[in-house]
């Protein structure tokens, strides 16, 4: 089965995981078309990508010409007609809401050139939506797929690369050498509730706040248990914080419907502290406190 070649990357969506993709595809010397909405967003995606590579560039895992370089090659954009000119894939990467997603899909659809459409790409970075059910109303929906980075982009490995049920082998294939030219390790999973990742994650994450809602230990001990006992680099009440805990309970929703079985319900504390607003890092208050 043939791939088909990658020369340049249209990513849509501009926030943490947008910039991660941009970083990385830039990084690996793709021209990287950047769009988003907002302007302000793209400013701060900008920075943070700058900020990413000066990082990795003072701890000398790139050379000082590799972040000018890098950083030439993201064109930015806030239409997405003008984003997609031309890119042989195109990486979807806007909130976890199969309206929104859906919304922008049929956009590019109208919008890319006809003649490109049947070759085009069309990449969703999901956590928990459906690939068949967003392929649904696409002309191609062979052509559509699902690249799930991982959070911080350039330092996670895995890229989870998820068949629909129309998904092509070419597809496939394409998006696994694109992932493997990245830098990164694909692993082809099916197009389950939770995939394979969150399928195993947040269940975990869900368990250790029942063991802190139950009182079975203090937050630090939980965390403790899981770094120090099982060699997880962050606890898994901090790393809820780190994905954001409204993320967790949609995913957990995700998983409880999908499969309709009663051990995914999310843990009580869990609803409550997203009710309350407290979503972890992004907003200063989760399990822990910080600056934001
Ligand atoms: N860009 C580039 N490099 C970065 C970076 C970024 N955004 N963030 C961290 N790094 C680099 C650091 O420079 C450092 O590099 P070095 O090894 O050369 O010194 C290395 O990563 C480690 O960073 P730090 O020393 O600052 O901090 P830690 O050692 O505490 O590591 C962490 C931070 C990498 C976030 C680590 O705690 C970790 O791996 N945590 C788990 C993260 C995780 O599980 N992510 C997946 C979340 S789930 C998800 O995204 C899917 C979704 O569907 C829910």
């Amino acid at each position: 089965m043939h791939n088909q070649h990658i020369n340049s990357i249209a990513i849509i969506g501009a926030g943490t995981m947008g910039n991660g993709i941009a970083h990385v595809c830039a990084l690996s010397g793709f021209p990287v078309r950047l769009m988003d909405r907002s302007i302000e967003q793209l400013k701060i995606a900008r920075q943070m990508i700058e900020k990413n590579l000066k990082r990795m560039a003072q701890k000398q895992r790139i050379t000082p010409d590799q972040v000018h370089s890098t950083l030439a090659r993201i064109q930015s954009y806030t239409d997405i007609k003008q984003a997609i000119v031309d890119v042989d894939i195109i990486v979807e990467v806007v909130p976890e809401q199969i309206s929104v997603k859906k919304a922008v899909w049929n956009e590019i659809e109208q919008e890319i050139d006809p003649k490109r459409l049947k070759q085009t790409i069309f990449a969703t970075n999901t956590s928990s939506i459906s690939i068949s059910a967003l392929a649904q109303e696409l002309i191609f929906p062979e052509n559509m797929i699902g690249m799930h980075f991982f959070n911080p982009v350039p330092v996670m490995s895995l890229v989870e690369i998820i068949l629909g049920e129309k998904t092509s082998e070419k597809t496939f294939k394409t998006v696994e050498r694109l992932t493997s030219n990245l830098g990164k390790t694909p692993i082809r999973v099916h197009d389950f509730p939770g995939f394979v990742s969150n399928r195993i994650l947040m269940p975990m994450i869900n368990e250790a706040i029942y063991a802190l809602y139950e009182g079975v230990a203090e937050k630090e001990a939980i965390d403790q248990v899981m770094t120090l006992g099982m060699a997880h680099p962050m606890g898994p009440l901090r790393l809820a914080d780190f994905i954001g805990l409204d993320v967790c309970l949609n995913i957990m929703k995700v998983l409880h419907k999908g499969f309709q079985d009663d051990k995914y319900s999310p843990c009580p504390l869990l609803i409550e502290m997203v009710d309350e607003g407290h979503l972890g890092n992004k907003t200063g208050h989760g399990f822990y406190t910080y600056t934001v």
